[in-house]
């Protein structure tokens, strides 16, 4: 018998070892209607496709911390009792198809209080619809969007204690895997950034300051869910600007984030400014692959990654020891299943209802 593909080969994070390394990263539904940011029946199913489909792991999407820290009114969110059952359902079905659990913690800072896709209107949702003043490094708007208010060291300590308090609510829920969203422009990504962070404090101008906020919720994350649970951090690799944060920064502020318990790094880019940069097949690759290479550390890699062939490529020659396939899984949530089949490998986990499909 050949070996399995690379892809198949289960990955041990802590105490968890998940069944393969292709991963649903996470991707906002803004389906919570009710604005209570509890999922919903939406949620079950989107998710619980990917985990019948064959993923090794599922993260649900960016769940805000608090109900300012969503991107909009109709995000989940992880601060009550309501959020955290709604979301333990979920995660039982997704153990039930054999998959890991993930979720991912987010702040959106300046860019929160934003309509959702499906909602009439663009930009910032006012407070008379709902909206909400937002918080940032630095009183300076993402272009196009209301002006933020500069967090305050009190601010910035109870947003620490929300990360921990949503991550210990995560736990209590079932998860398996806990990631801290500091990409994209939201909040961590904004302390990151030289293009957003004009902070005076311990928490802005150099790279150590910026990266505290990061650094400080990993740790405060970390202490609360203990040693089993792998802890990953989403970073925004590069700003695609010299003025931004930098790859290079980002690989020293990975050491950090390694020394303080992070297991793995998901790795995205931009966000934090509306920069055009170049986007083909698996444009994020070479990133994932820097940070792992020089940092020292299991990473991810994500971004137009669509094809069997080409997600058996990254992992097999060391790219990255994980693929996240976003777009192409919400065309075809069995893609994890379907590449097995590509290669003639035959998981023990196709779903007994589907067997005859795979005859
Ligand atoms: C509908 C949708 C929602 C998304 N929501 C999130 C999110 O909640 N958090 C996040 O970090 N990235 C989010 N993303 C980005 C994806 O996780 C992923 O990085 C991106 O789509 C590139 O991967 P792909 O080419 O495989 O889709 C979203 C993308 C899509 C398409």
């Amino acid at each position: 018998m050949s070996p399995a593909p690379a892809l198949f080969e289960p990955i041990t994070l802590r105490s968890r070892t998940i069944r393969n390394r292709i991963w649903i990263p996470p991707m906002c539904q803004y389906s919570a209607q009710a604005r209570d940011g509890v999922a919903t029946d939406w949620h079950l199913a989107h998710l619980g496709a990917f985990a019948r489909g064959g993923a090794g792991a599922v993260i649900v999407e960016a769940t805000g911390v608090t109900p300012e820290g969503r991107i909009s009114p109709e995000d989940l969110g992880l601060w009550n009792d309501a959020q955290e059952q709604a979301l333990a359902r979920i995660v039982e079905f997704m153990h039930s198809q054999g998959a890991a659990a993930g979720i991912q913690l987010a702040h959106a800072g300046r860019k929160a209080s934003t309509y959702s896709p499906f909602v009439e209107g663009s930009g910032s949702v006012p407070q008379q619809e709902g909206g909400w003043t937002t918080l940032a490094p630095s009183a300076v708007a993402y272009p196009g969007l209301a002006e933020p208010k500069e967090l305050t060291q009190e601010g910035i300590s109870a947003i620490i204690q929300a990360f921990a308090d949503s991550a210990e609510r995560a736990l209590r829920a079932g998860f398996d895997i806990i990631e801290v969203h500091a990409a994209h422009g939201y909040l961590l990504h904004e302390f990151l950034s030289p293009l957003s962070n004009f902070r005076q404090d311990a928490y802005g101008g150099s790279l150590e300051n910026r990266a505290r906020l990061v650094l400080e919720v990993a740790e405060a994350v970390r202490s609360r869910i203990g040693e089993e649970i792998p802890l990953l951090v989403r970073v925004s690799a590069t700003d695609w600007t010299e003025e931004g944060l930098t790859l290079e920064e980002t690989v020293q502020v990975v050491g950090w984030l390694k020394e303080r318990g992070v297991d793995l790094i998901d790795v995205s880019s931009g966000a934090n400014a509306p920069i055009r940069f170049p986007i083909g097949p698996g444009y994020q690759v070479p990133l994932a692959a820097s940070i792992r290479e020089q940092a020292e550390i299991p990473t991810a890699a994500v971004g137009l990654i669509t094809e069997s062939v080409q997600a058996e490529h990254i992992v097999f020659t060391g790219q990255a020891d994980v693929v996240l396939i976003g777009r192409e899984a919400l065309r075809d949530p069995h893609f994890p299943l379907r590449t097995a089949q590509h290669f003639g490998h035959r998981p023990d986990y196709l779903p007994v209802q589907y067997e005859r499909a795979y005859r």
